[in-house]
């Protein structure tokens, strides 16, 4: 009696089902025992301190990062076999504080006839019923002509937080759901989220036939029964060629498209890193999806940065995390190191003055330990460092300005992760108002580019920044949020002295913390 009522329920309002078989498949129940294993044999030590890296093995995009029972929920694109891109998995891990990370089982494995070259990229939400529902992009490689191509499509997995289903009639959107002359095979990773009146939205990156990129909108009434509504905007060439990872969201009275193009050109001191980020910021008319941008930016602007994600808090603060990588630069690593790919730290972000601003999650400052303060420190020719000032894990922040207005110094340059042989370098051109990263002495063995050059707002040679490294990063917060340069480095932990130095004559105000987890 009560199998026919489920039966007759499921029928009448269709309530979406899941394949009744075991939970995990054998692709996925391998690859949980061997990350488990894996795992053990990497130290803590041997990662970042509170930036999220890989289980084991490969980790890119950030994925389905959202706040579900209390927790928030970060998955990734992951290999887990080894520290290079293969067959996608989604890792998982969760954390109270997004600071602390503690790792779960992997989500999703490629075990299915549509998703076996890879589950790719894509996102979660809370279904009405309190499940999880995760989105993603199921790729399977098919003979063309002339070679391989991906087919990719849209698929669910609905779960508990821990262990997650694919739905049984996967894939929810193909070849059908995309308009004519658009590419089945650059189709991939959909944002989804829920409107206020009860109906899910998802945008998806696609291909058109002009060879660009275009995000394409989707409306539902379940999260499992989806349909076309618009391309939301199109590329036509303009920022680099096909749009990967989008999110689309409203802060702080305006509509925000993120996305990450791919084979970007620069154009002055925006968009220099090839696989680059891009943020849209205008205005939406929700009732027709009319997204009418008025401002593009790059998201960061230093070399390790793409794909990001972001979460809404409870408190009603957006939170922003993105694979604190470049494509390009893949061949910064360590050559020995079992695991490959961090998360950037969790950003908050707002609309200030039109552009896109990022700030270290405020509960970053728990973490401070080990306070070192200067004011009005004279900095010239002879490199200088602060009794205490110093450190691998350090929050740190920097006020530079002229002495002389009149007589403007030329280059500020602050170094870290520094011993005889290592460093990574800031160095500030006031005249010019040009910061710079370097990070040719920071371990780096290949001949690939290690510096990136950002314009910030200054005036009378004055900088203010915030210098969070990690073991193996370094994020560079200007002028409170305004901008962002983002970087890798794979010095050993035992360079850890900071110094200043300054062609002219500058004065500097350091606050320095510790960071400790
Ligand atoms: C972006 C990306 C996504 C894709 C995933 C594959 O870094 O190329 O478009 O889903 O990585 O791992």
């Amino acid at each position: 009696m009560l199998l026919l009522l489920l039966v007759y329920m499921t029928e009448v309002f269709m309530i979406p089902v899941m394949k009744e078989k075991s939970m995990t498949s054998q692709t996925l129940r391998e690859a949980r025992t061997y990350e488990e294993a894996a795992a053990k044999m990497i130290r803590n030590e041997e990662r970042p301190a509170f930036h999220l890296s890989a289980f084991t093995g490969w980790m890119n995009d950030p994925n389905g990062f959202s706040y579900y029972n209390g927790m928030y929920h970060m998955f990734y694109q992951y290999h887990p076999y080894d520290a290079i891109w293969g067959p996608m998995h989604w890792g998982h891990a969760v954390s109270r504080d997004m600071l602390h990370w503690e790792f779960l089982p992997a989500a999703i494995a490629p075990d299915e006839f549509y998703d076996m070259n890879g589950c790719f990229s894509g996102s979660a939400v809370t279904l009405p019923d309190g499940r999880q529902l995760l989105m993603y992009t199921g790729v399977q490689k098919q003979r063309m002509p002339g070679g391989a191509a991906d087919i990719q499509t849209q698929c669910l997995a609905v779960g508990d937080g821990l262990n997650y289903e694919k739905y049984e009639q996967n894939p929810v959107l193909d070849a059908k759901d995309i308009p004519e002359g658009c590419s089945i095979n650059d189709f991939r990773d959909p944002k989804i989220w829920q409107e206020k009146d009860g109906t899910f939205r998802c945008v998806v990156g696609n291909r058109p036939a002009d060879g660009s990129g275009q995000i394409l909108l989707y409306r539902s009434e379940d999260a499992f029964n989806w349909k076309f509504e618009k391309v939301l905007i199109a590329n036509h060439n303009r920022f680099g060629k096909m749009w990967e990872c989008p999110d689309f969201f409203e802060l702080d009275g305006k509509y925000v498209l993120l996305t990450s193009p791919q084979d970007m050109l620069p154009e002055g001191f925006e968009y220099h890193n090839g696989n680059g980020t891009l943020c849209l910021i205008g205005d939406c008319d929700t009732q027709n999806y009319d997204f009418k941008p008025e401002h593009d930016q790059a998201i960061d602007y230093g070399i390790d940065f793409y794909a990001p994600q972001t979460v809404l808090m409870p408190d009603g603060r957006r939170v922003m995390i993105g694979w604190m990588q470049n494509w390009d630069t893949c061949s910064m690593r360590m050559p020995s190191q079992p695991w490959f790919g961090q998360m950037s730290l969790p950003r908050e972000i707002s609309i200030e003055n039109g552009r896109l601003y990022q700030r270290p999650l405020r509960e970053m400052e728990e973490l401070r330990t080990e306070r070192a303060a200067f004011s009005g420190v004279r900095v010239g020719e002879n490199a200088i460092e602060l009794e205490g000032v110093h450190g691998r894990c350090v929050d740190l922040e920097l006020k530079i300005r002229a002495v002389n207005a009149e007589d403007l110094y030329h280059k500020f340059i602050m170094r870290f992760a520094q011993d005889e042989r290592f460093h990574t370098q800031l160095s500030f051109r006031p005249h010019e108002s040009v910061l710079k990263i370097d990070r040719k002495f920071s371990g780096s063995r290949r001949a690939i580019i290690h510096q990136r050059r950002c314009k910030v707002n200054s005036s009378s040679g004055e900088l203010n920044l915030r210098i969070i490294l990690d073991r193996f990063s370094a994020e560079i917060f200007i002028n409170d949020g305004e901008q962002v340069m983002t970087a890798t480095l794979y010095t050993p932990q035992n360079a850890d002295r900071i110094s200043f130095v300054c062609d002219g004559e500058a004065e500097i105000d350091v606050v320095k913390y510790s960071l400790q987890m």
